[in-house]
């Protein structure tokens, strides 16, 4: 006789008012992903039965021609915003059965994300920036300051803490983005286009940036670009084209330079 599996019974027996969890070794586990825009003009579906795979320390690259949904995916594995269909566990937990309130408290935990623009905040220095996500979970302000501190060290900014936005250079502003963006230990690293506004050279520096911190704090990390040399430097690459995600390369685990 066919035995439940333990996932499937923890679903049958859970109360609607709680994350649908479940043990597996991917850090995200994409079933059967759909997601229908209704717009005025008619529905727009961006993919139907999509599935997708990353375990647990990849540094995967998503690449493909603008429109074809990546950042869409990305919110979507981020829980920024729903499926039209299928399951979407992310760090154990099916993001898609999630409430307002648990998918706020999941991104704050689980999560960091980078934006192609950093989105600092231009009236606070960086290390206040940096800051912000702990003053959010209840730390005091001195706690709070010394951590934004040390990560601040990490991507190599400790001289520029005082510093407000608007007087750091575009690189500069991204590490301090990511900084912010790792600062409470997330499990995910998501990043849309998070060099995209920068110079090649800027570029690069960030992008190993990211693969060092990658390294050295045991992320997962998905990466959503259109530079497709930096992309390479994942240790894979998907395309998403016609709402399908093939493997475009494989390679080495990101090696900074
Ligand atoms: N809220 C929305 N309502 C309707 N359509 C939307 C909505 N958000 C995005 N779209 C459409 O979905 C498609 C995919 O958008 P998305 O931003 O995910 O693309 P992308 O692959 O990230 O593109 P780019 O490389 O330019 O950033 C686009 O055609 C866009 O117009
Ligand atoms: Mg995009």
């Amino acid at each position: 006789m066919m035995q439940t599996p333990p996932a499937a019974a923890a679903q049958a027996t859970r109360s609607p008012r709680e994350p649908e969890l479940r043990a597996t070794d991917a850090l995200i586990e994409v079933l059967g992903l759909e997601k229908t825009y209704h717009a005025a003009r008619g529905p727009l579906t961006l993919f139907k039965n999509l599935d997708l795979q990353v375990d647990t320390g990849e540094m995967v690259a998503i690449v493909g021609q603008s429109g074809t949904g990546k950042s869409t995916l990305l919110h979507i594995l981020g829980a920024l915003d729903a499926p039209s269909a299928g399951t979407v566990y992310c760090a154990s937990t099916n993001v898609a059965t999630l409430s307002a309130r648990q998918a706020a408290a999941f991104r704050n935990s689980k999560i960091g994300y980078v934006w192609q623009f950093h989105y600092l905040l231009p009236e606070f220095t960086a290390q206040e920036n940096v800051a912000m996500p702990l003053l959010a979970r209840g730390q005091t302000r001195r706690e709070a300051l010394a951590v934004a501190a040390n990560w601040l060290r990490e991507v190599g900014l400790e001289d520029r803490g005082d510093h407000r936005p608007g007087e750091l250079s575009g690189g500069e502003q991204q590490r301090v983005a990511l900084a912010r963006a790792l600062v409470n230990n997330p499990r995910l690293l998501l990043a849309d286009e998070p060099t995209g506004d920068l110079d090649e050279t800027t570029a690069g520096q960030v992008f190993d940036l990211i693969g060092r911190l990658h390294a050295s704090h045991g992320l997962t990390s998905i990466l959503v670009t259109h530079n497709m040399d930096l992309a390479a430097r994942c240790s894979r690459v998907l395309r998403l084209e016609g709402g399908r995600l093939t493997v475009s390369a494989t390679g080495p685990k990101c090696q900074p330079t």
